[in-house]
């Protein structure tokens, strides 16, 4: 995949900006990056903060088959959090679907969103956020306990660069895998690079409150399984199931 990279010094979102662009048409491997959002987003509508010059913010634009939109997210995790292990030695654990800790800190999220033309599916926008050169002041105070950067991590400044270079790479390398090996591949890859541990007790909120369930992995669609006291259950989205 070719990409081509635009860089701008602040935009409201990169996935926004990135959205508009392939509604006017523009190619596969596009990708916006800018130092600055003023209106980040992160899942379920919340917001991503979006230090100046210190985090990777960046969207890509892709054009997948629409049975691989289910998985992309997953894919896109592998992707970021191999990108930060070569770029800076750290190594990440993913959280379904798309959080990217270090010590159960968060580092990074991804965002994907889907563009459609009537009914028909027409292009998937991967937004990567990753906090990179943050020192722990960087952070809003209710992040501070909670949040972690590449720099912070690894004790060295890493290049935004470096890590947005590494990412494009991956991304290529786990779409291709994704073509050629199905869903199932990507997410056992997730799986295994993913906390928590398989029967792990956890706590899960689909929109009603806290409720305690047993983490039983990934499906090979993407979907979180988990049991309940009133039996299995399969999620496909975070927009309707958080692990707390
Ligand atoms: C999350 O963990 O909630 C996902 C965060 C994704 C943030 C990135 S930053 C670049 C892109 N543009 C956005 O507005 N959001 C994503």
């Amino acid at each position: 995949m070719k990409f081509a990279v635009t860089r701008l010094s602040a935009v409201s979102s990169t996935n926004e900006a990135a959205k508009e662009l392939a509604r006017a048409g523009a190619p596969e491997g596009t990708v916006v990056t800018a130092d600055e959002q003023t209106a980040g987003r992160g899942t379920k509508g919340r917001s991503w903060h979006s230090a100046p010059g210190l985090g990777l913010y960046a969207s890509v634009i892709l054009r997948p088959p629409a049975e691989a939109l289910a998985v992309l997210p997953l894919a896109a995790g592998i992707a970021a959090g191999e990108a930060v292990a070569k770029s800076s030695g750290i190594a990440v654990r993913l959280k379904w679907p798309n959080d990217l800790l270090w010590q159960g800190r968060k580092l990074g999220g991804v965002l994907c969103e889907s563009g459609f033309t009537g009914a028909e599916f027409d292009f998937a926008v991967v937004g990567i956020g990753l906090n990179v050169g943050h020192g722990l002041g960087d952070f809003p105070d209710e992040l501070r306990g909670r949040a972690v950067s590449l720099r912070m991590a690894a004790e060295r400044a890493i290049g935004r660069e470096a890590v947005l270079a590494a990412f494009l790479q991956e991304l290529e390398i786990w779409l291709k895998r994704l073509d050629r090996q199905g869903g199932a591949a990507i997410a056992a890859a997730f799986a295994s690079r993913a906390v928590p541990e398989i029967g792990a007790e956890i706590v899960v909120d689909a929109g009603e409150g806290p409720v305690a369930a047993r983490y039983e992995g990934i499906a090979s669609d993407g979907a979180l399984l988990i049991s309940t006291p009133s039996g299995p259950c399969r999620f496909l989205s975070a927009e309707i199931i958080r692990i707390l």
